[in-house]
């Protein structure tokens, strides 16, 4: 039997690899001062279909049916509205602005494709209640920073930086009045046919051609306030301006941008953007507050890991750093295992991952245990108990010492080579 198509099964490796992307996330976010926060996994469907914010391409993947009570329930597919509706009830405990991340599960009924999977986790970012420039970049070095984490450089990623509201300026002024349709249909400006495209827009008295001037003169004076923000972290480098990006969810109000391999052979690895006016919405007015946040999926990122040579390495050397165990106790014999099990939960207390032979086992066979396990030292029970006989597996050199010494003698052995890996 497989998974569902689309769902992931974690066996030790894969959450290993998992573990690494979110301790990666959570140590960038807190160095930015975010806290962690979160929600359910289910919610009722009107949150997502009453204002319908989002947009309908997300309404059309949701996981929604009826549960036992006959609620109307969808599982969650972005943590946005799950976000404002928790700022909207209890908003006036936190002082502003708000600076909220999160590392959650999400679930969407997406086409098949590489790097989109129908349960993913995403890291969200948000700031609340602070609508200036300031806010913006710090949501966007947020996200240079996070990619930075694993290593990534500007010549692996690049961050497609646009604004809803340079466009809706841009629509406005020639007459359009349903500006949201026409930002969905040039959020497929670079995936569907030009035919189909321009047929739409029809309606609306525009053409693709229009559209790709107004994407090629770019706006630049439009996007200095925010440039120069970066330029002074020193990030500037990681930025492009792209108008074409206007983001697929509904909500976005101002900035938008995204995150994407530099080969452009993948999906986007994160997007977000401002909006202003989803709190007011979702609360019939009574809570106004400006918000800009975006999510980053562990989908395409990890397929980026893996795929840069240098970003790969340093994965590995990260996890082969944390072996399931540090230290092996052999027991080299078993008149003594009573012994062994008090050393072994002695190195426990002490904070060493120690593992050991649950049965009586050939010596050689428990050092070769050992060394699948990765481990680093064996300490060997037998015949000269108290006195233990440690080898550092990777040398082979050996010292015997008092199994009262041990953990401190690990201790200093760690400390010393702890630059070599
Ligand atoms: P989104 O663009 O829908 O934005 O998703 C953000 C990121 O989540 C994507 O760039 C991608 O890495 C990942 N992602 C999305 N769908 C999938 C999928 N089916 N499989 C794998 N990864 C996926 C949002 O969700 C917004 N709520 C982000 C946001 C937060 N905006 C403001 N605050």
């Amino acid at each position: 039997m497989r998974p569902l198509p689309g769902f992931r099964d974690f066996y030790p490796e894969d959450c290993a690899r998992r573990g690494y992307v979110l301790d990666g996330w959570r140590r960038v976010a807190r160095r930015y001062g975010f806290v962690e926060m979160d929600g359910p996994v289910l919610e009722s469907m009107e949150l997502y279909a009453k204002k319908n914010e989002s947009g309908a391409e997300i309404l059309g993947q949701l996981y929604n049916f009826q549960d036992r009570g006959e609620r109307d329930v969808a599982l969650r597919p972005e943590m946005t509205p799950t976000l404002a509706r928790m700022v909207i009830a209890k908003e006036r405990a936190y002082r502003k602005p708000m600076k909220w991340f999160s590392t959650s599960n999400f679930f969407r009924y997406e086409r098949q494709q590489k790097g989109r999977l129908r349960e993913f986790i995403q890291f969200n970012a948000d700031l609340i209640g602070d609508g200036s420039t300031a806010a913006d970049a710090e949501s966007v070095a947020l996200t240079i920073d996070l990619l930075r984490e694993f290593g990534f450089t500007k010549d692996d990623f690049v961050i497609r930086l646009s604004d809803r509201q340079a466009w809706i300026d841009f629509l406005t002024a020639r007459g359009v009045t349903d500006t949201k349709a026409v930002l969905a249909i040039i959020d497929k400006i670079e995936r569907e046919p030009e035919e189909s495209l321009n047929a739409r827009l029809a309606a609306h008295n525009l053409t693709v051609a229009t559209l790709r001037e107004f994407i090629a003169a770019g706006s630049p004076e439009h996007f200095a306030p925010l440039l120069e923000q970066l330029d002074a972290r020193g990030l500037r480098e990681f930025v492009e301006i792209d108008l074409s990006i206007v983001r697929g969810l509904a909500y976005y109000t101002g900035v938008v941008f995204e995150a994407f391999d530099k080969g452009k052979s993948m999906r986007a690895l994160a997007g977000g953007g401002r909006y202003d006016n989803l709190l007011a919405d979702l609360s019939d007015g009574a809570v106004k507050l400006p918000a800009i946040g975006f999510g980053m999926g562990d989908v395409v990122l990890g397929n980026l890991i893996e795929e840069t040579p240098h970003t790969r390495a340093k994965m590995e050397a990260t996890l082969a750093a944390a072996p399931a165990a540090e230290v092996y106790v052999v027991v080299a014999d078993e008149a003594r295992r009573r012994e062994a099990l008090g050393l072994v939960q002695a190195l426990r207390d002490a904070g060493w991952r120690t593992d050991f032979p649950l049965d009586a086992a050939k010596v050689g066979k428990q050092f070769q245990a050992a060394e699948q396990l990765g481990t680093r030292f064996a300490a060997v029970v037998g015949g000269e108990w108290p006195a233990v006989k440690v080898k550092t597996l990777a040398t082979r050199e050996e010292t015997t010492l008092d199994f009262t010494e041990l953990a401190a003698w690990l201790g200093k052995a760690v400390s010393t080579t702890a630059t070599s890996c």
